[in-house]
């Protein structure tokens, strides 16, 4: 028996790795994709997802554009971190492939009934989409078995300002709208990334070794984001945050320590706009609202990651 998964992406270099992870998996049945504005704009995401797919020998799989722009703020991109193209302008075919009729939220919207209950979304990008799909059909709550979310950091050390990651920032409306929705939501966060999804230079010669075109693709699409790891992050090589998430999501003995925790997001303050507050300490007295991986299995991740390329 395959497990149905809903895929929403703004996809770019890494989340190129993690749908690699999902579409190869056999015992994941990927039934759509929805593509979210974020480290690009919507049509790059789109065409990334259409183009990585093909590769897969997926392209039986409906990809479906979403949102072009956060609820209120105007788009935010990160294409200073993946490259113009997201795939780290490495000269790839990237035009030309059509995704499916019909938006994200919606193809969400009717995964959830033909799957009713057993639907496992896993999110990497803004939560753009999600939130549409909650406000156009709140009952979705009761269909959905569980949401990963790549996002937020459990250490509140942000890759986007201080204490903010990237996809909670994007569009932190979105968010409030998720994290207050009743979902039952799974967060792996940037702080697994860089603690235990980094590709050392070694780890990257390794995994292009394997010599597969999809192995090849996953560490050349990081050009551009190994620069912004050496300038900003600090990271040698790069890291790779969705597919950790994707990782865990088909298999959670990659988490090796989670807490269920209250979560909240901030959304005005220019200081740390996006923050997923998360009550460590139990301060709020308010009930968990969300699981939180706080530690992972880094041999378990590169295990999957080395199986899906091959
Ligand atoms: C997240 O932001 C994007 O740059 C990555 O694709 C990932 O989803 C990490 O903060
Ligand atoms: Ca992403």
């Amino acid at each position: 028996m395959t497990r149905p998964f809903f895929i929403d992406t703004d996809t770019a270099s890494d989340d190129a790795v993690a749908l690699v992870i999902a579409l190869r998996h056999p015992d994941i049945d990927v039934v759509s994709i929805g593509i979210v504005a974020g480290n690009v704009p919507l049509e790059h995401g789109v065409q990334n997802a259409l183009y990585v797919a093909e590769l897969c020998d997926r392209s039986d799989v409906p990809i479906h554009a979403g949102a072009a722009v956060p609820l209120r703020l105007p788009l935010s991109t990160g294409q200073y971190v993946h490259g113009q193209d997201g795939m780290g302008d490495i000269g790839l075919p990237l035009t030309g492939r059509l995704p499916a009729p019909g938006h994200a939220a919606d193809a969400l919207i009717a995964a959830s009934h033909a799957h009713a209950g057993t639907l496992e979304v896993v999110t990497l990008g803004p939560l753009t989409n999600i939130a549409i799909a909650l406000e156009k059909d709140p009952s979705l709550v009761g269909r959905v078995a569980r949401v990963v979310v790549m996002g937020a950091v459990a250490d509140h050390i942000g890759n986007q300002n201080p204490v903010a990651e990237f996809n909670m920032w994007v569009d932190p409306h979105a968010v409030d709208v998720v994290l207050r929705s009743g979902l039952p939501l799974e967060f792996v966060g940037w702080d697994i990334s860089r603690t235990y999804a980094v590709m050392e230079p070694t780890d990257a010669a390794a995994l292009r070794a394997v010599g597969t075109p999809v192995a090849e693709m996953c560490v050349d699409i990081q050009k551009t984001l190994i620069e912004f790891c050496h300038h900003h992050t600090k990271l040698s090589g790069f890291d790779l945050p969705d597919p950790i998430a994707m990782a865990y999501a088909i298999n959670p003995a990659i988490a090796t320590q989670t807490r269920h925790l209250h979560c909240e997001v901030e959304t005005e303050s220019p200081l740390t706009r996006g923050m997923v507050v998360m009550d460590l300490l139990g301060f709020t007295g308010k009930e968990p609202n969300a699981l939180v991986v706080t530690a992972a299995d880094r041999d378990l991740f590169l295990k999957m990651l080395f199986e899906a390329v091959r």
